[in-house]
């Protein structure tokens, strides 16, 4: 386990209220409605069936590295390797400068053209295209890190400097938010791909401002990742060692990539290690038109694994229906999200 807590203050300050769309990333601090939150709490989840809410959408576009992998070995592509492929890949495009990105494939596919050379020109069209949604989702909608619609998530929990625990933390953006909201705590990330601890949380940009609370005055202020608390840990899940210790364990993008037989795991997974009376918070993406229209694009680049698309009815069905009571349950730009705490544990 290596820490990541520093003393020194932040070089960058932002004011709240700020926003500004940068090459690789949005500002966004401010603190105003309209929050990006739709409130779907007050379902009856025990009364919902299968029957009423239809099965979630699996993604069947594969990358072709997965597929001539599985040609050439004539085995599954472990798993450990696909999320070290997405992490890779997906890391890239977070640090691409986008506008000087989609000139410089402009240029390569005006040179290619000139030169007759079809097979440039077909690459060039193909990161142009991966660059035009990479813009529109992540710089114009900001709907990867969607730093509003996950504050009205995650706002109210009844906790006080939190033990947070994020179960495949990636770059442990969540996690970042949370501790912002709930000051004072210390945050475990887990992921067991190093290249996460090394990387995409490791370079998360310094500068960016995460929206919270100052826990002295309970003033609104702006927190950055080198003033928190936070020790990584590359560890697989099911190795983990932890008690019920915790007062929130987050996932982000994990439930959907266990198959209905497993479900229960990946469940277990969280109830395993949140104390009695503390939060779950699961969030997975949302099955709609256009985060289709993403994996089909950006399947070469992401979809190495099982995968599943699901509404926020099906999201609370299946933590209804493994032991968890929903506390508060939306949908934000991109994913579905629950607050959930393990029935009858209050
Ligand atoms: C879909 S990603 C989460 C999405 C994330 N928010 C992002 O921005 O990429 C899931 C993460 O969980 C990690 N993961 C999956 N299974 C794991 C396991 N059994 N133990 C530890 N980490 C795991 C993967 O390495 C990956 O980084």
């Amino acid at each position: 386990m290596a820490t990541s807590t520093h003393s020194a203050p932040a070089t960058a300050r932002h004011q709240i209220g700020d926003f500004a769309v940068g090459p690789q990333y949005v500002i966004d601090v401010r603190d105003q409605p309209p929050d990006m939150f739709e409130d779907h709490s007050t379902k009856n989840w025990s009364k919902l069936t299968w029957r009423d809410v239809g099965r979630p959408y699996r993604v069947e576009k594969w990358a072709s590295e997965k597929k001539d992998y599985e040609r050439t070995h004539g085995e599954p592509l472990p798993i450990l390797d696909g999320w070290k492929k997405f992490n890779a890949n997906f890391h890239k495009y977070f640090n691409t400068n986008v506008p000087e990105a989609a000139k410089s494939a402009r240029a390569e596919l005006t040179q290619a053209i000139a030169k007759f050379d079809m097979h440039g020109a077909s690459e060039a069209v193909e990161e142009m295209f991966h660059l035009l949604i990479w813009n529109r989702i992540h710089r114009a909608e900001d709907a990867i890190w969607d730093p509003r619609g996950k504050r009205a998530l995650f706002e109210g929990l009844n906790v006080k400097k939190p033990r947070i625990l994020f179960l495949g933390a990636a770059d442990g953006y969540e996690a970042m938010a949370l501790a912002a909201m709930y000051p004072g705590g210390h945050t475990v990330l887990v992921d067991y791909d190093d290249f996460c601890k090394t990387e995409r949380f490791g370079k998360f940009p310094e500068a960016y401002p995460f929206l919270g609370v100052d826990p002295a005055t309970g003033h609104k202020r702006v927190w950055y990742r080198e003033e928190m608390n936070i020790d990584f840990e590359v560890e697989d899940i099911r190795n983990l060692k932890y008690g019920r210790e915790f007062d929130i364990v987050v996932s982000i993008g994990l439930v959907e990539h266990f198959p209905d037989e497993h479900k229960a795991l990946a469940y277990e997974f969280h109830r395993r290690f949140v104390k009695p009376g503390g939060y779950v918070i699961v969030t997975t993406p949302r099955d709609q038109t256009r985060t289709r229209a993403w994996y089909y694009v950006m399947s070469d680049l992401l979809n190495y694994g099982y995968r599943e698309l699901m509404d926020v009815n099906q999201l609370g069905l299946y933590s209804h229906e493994n032991g968890f009571d929903v506390l508060r349950a939306g949908v934000i730009k991109a994913h579905n999200g629950l607050i959930l705490k393990v029935r009858d544990s209050r």
